[in-house]
């Protein structure tokens, strides 16, 4: 079983699949509303934990906003430091833990990197490292696949199956099969076939599916309020997207979740 204790999964951590992470991930439209948030909560220091390749953290830095980025996969760390908007961010090799001091104002992991913490141990002291990268009423958002919807139902090849054309590697097919469901476990492979070299790279992930009661009370555990839980707007009803504050001053001017 591939976990965050044991390393980052080959399809973030092989330097072949990484180079084509971003090509089978589209154009990003889940990016965007957390790009919002981070206008509606007037952040100016982001913190984006499991950034991978760097979409969000290089399009932030685009905008102007100072942004730290932390992921312990150093081959999809490479392919962010390549894009435009790289060179103002600070990149760490590593998880929360690694980004230490800090005093950010917004924390996000977007794409569903809280499932990837499988034990309780690592996912508070994920959420403590955070809680303590950020300042006084900062916030964390992240989101997590609703564990009601059974996504993983899909997770399999003739579902998933798609074929792209790479910058980095021409085509390539990929899909998702699944292995095993074993509570709030889910265990699957990604195939990805390089059609170059004929070259076939499984990457074998687990996550885990908690609830939203699960979530709320492990966040509010970790010193954290709950402010909301929204709606992923291009995936309505299958994710919980998570508003949390550390308890404190507003910086001035700052505008309340709630206003
Ligand atoms: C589904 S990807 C999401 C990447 C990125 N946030 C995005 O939106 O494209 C999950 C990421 O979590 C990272 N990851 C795995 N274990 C981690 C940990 N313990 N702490 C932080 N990130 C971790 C992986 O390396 C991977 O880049």
């Amino acid at each position: 079983m591939t976990s965050a204790a044991s390393g980052p999964d080959a399809i973030f951590a092989d330097a072949r699949l990484a180079a084509v992470y971003d090509a089978f991930e589209g154009d990003r439209d889940d990016l965007a509303a957390y790009a919002a948030m981070a206008e509606e909560f007037r952040a100016s220091h982001i913190l984006d934990i499991g950034c991978g390749t760097g979409a969000f953290a290089t399009s932030m830095a685009r905008r102007g906003l100072r942004v730290t980025a932390a992921d312990p996969a150093e081959a999809s760390l490479t392919v962010a430091q390549g894009k435009p908007g790289a060179a103002a961010v600070r990149w760490v090799h590593g998880t929360a833990q690694d980004v230490l001091p800090l005093q950010a104002d917004l924390a996000f992991m977007t794409a569903n990197v809280a499932q990837v913490f499988l034990t309780d141990a690592e996912w508070m002291s994920c959420l403590h490292a955070i809680r303590a990268a950020l300042r006084p009423g900062g916030r964390l958002v992240f989101e997590s696949r609703d564990p009601r919807r059974r996504a993983w139902e899909d997770w399999t090849r003739a579902r998933t199956h798609r074929l792209v054309r790479t910058a980095a590697e021409g085509e390539a097919d990929r899909w998702e099969q699944l292995r095993s469901v074993d509570g709030e476990f889910v265990t699957f492979e990604t195939v990805t076939v390089f059609r170059r070299d004929g070259e076939r790279i499984d990457s074998s992930s687990t996550l885990r599916f908690r609830s939203r009661e699960a979530l709320a009370e492990t966040v509010e555990r970790a010193g954290f309020t709950v402010e909301e839980v929204r709606d992923a707007p291009d995936r309505p009803g299958r994710e919980f997207v998570f508003v949390a504050r550390r308890p404190g001053e507003s910086s001035p001017g700052e505008r309340n979740a709630h206003d």
